[in-house]
């Protein structure tokens, strides 16, 4: 029913040179993949290179990042139309190393994702608990609160290409992944929000991804929980092999 979605989220790696290279290994070992909707996300200087490698392949292009005013004084921000104008369909907005390094806030990523709404972008909201918050057991109560903070004025209609990424944030990038049952249990919870704030139809529609070292021997555990609808890769999407091992998980 739920289409799943595997994203690999470059951060701040390949240059155009070596995103085209890595597109060329990864695209002839994803070929004739179309149970699976398959995303890149590289830095914004290399948008504009991509769509015409991407072209015939199932590959959409998104950004790491989007600023919520279409255009002004806003010196080194990028807008949605403008991401649409370098071919990218979807954007992440969130991520936790936003959220830690660059301010973030569930205010700001609130705006982001109505502005991305608005330009005909997928948003892709990043949520996720850190160590602290899950020793405390607080994880639901912060998953609870970024998900309603982040999703705040929106109605169910314009909710709905809305992609959820639960990252706990001591996972990522540490080789330490949630357990499957951990995972889960936050991603049935997360569902359970959004019926919450919208309906069951809407918590039964979205797709929530997992985040936080997903790798090609830990993918297939984590996609047979039936809350979770796909993966965001960081560190393996840097390679076509190991990517396109995750994309073909169920293979
Ligand atoms: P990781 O990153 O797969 O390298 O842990 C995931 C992410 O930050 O999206």
């Amino acid at each position: 029913m739920r289409k799943p979605v595997i994203a690999g989220n470059w951060k701040l790696y390949k240059t155009k040179d070596e995103a085209l290279a890595l597109i060329e290994e990864l695209a002839p070992l994803v070929a004739g993949v179309d149970n699976v909707e398959i995303v890149v996300a590289p830095v914004f200087t290399v948008l504009p290179t991509l769509p015409a490698a991407l072209a015939g392949t199932s590959i959409s292009l998104a950004a790491q990042d989007v600023f919520w005013e279409e255009e002004g004084a806003f010196t080194g921000e990028v807008s949605p139309r403008m991401l649409l104008d370098a071919g990218a369909s979807h954007v992440i907005i969130g991520h936790s190393e936003r959220r830690q390094y660059f301010g973030e806030t569930d205010q700001t990523v609130n705006k982001k994702i109505k502005a991305a709404l608005k330009g005909a972008l997928v948003p892709i909201f990043c949520i996720g608990e850190t160590l602290d918050a899950r020793e405390a057991g607080d994880t639901f109560k912060v998953l609870e609160r970024q998900v309603r903070g982040g999703l705040e004025g929106l109605t169910e209609t314009q909710f709905a290409p809305v992609i959820i990424a639960y990252e706990p944030v001591w996972a990522i990038g540490t080789g330490k992944v949630a357990t499957d049952e951990q995972a889960q249990e936050a991603h049935a919870f997360v569902r359970g929000v959004v019926a919450r704030m919208f309906s069951k139809a809407a918590a039964d529609k979205v797709r929530i991804l997992y985040g936080g070292s997903v790798k090609p021997d830990n993918v297939k555990g984590l996609m047979a929980s039936p809350d979770i609808d796909g993966a965001l890769v960081g560190g393996a999407s840097l390679k076509g092999a190991s990517f396109a091992s995750i994309v073909r998980y169920g293979e």
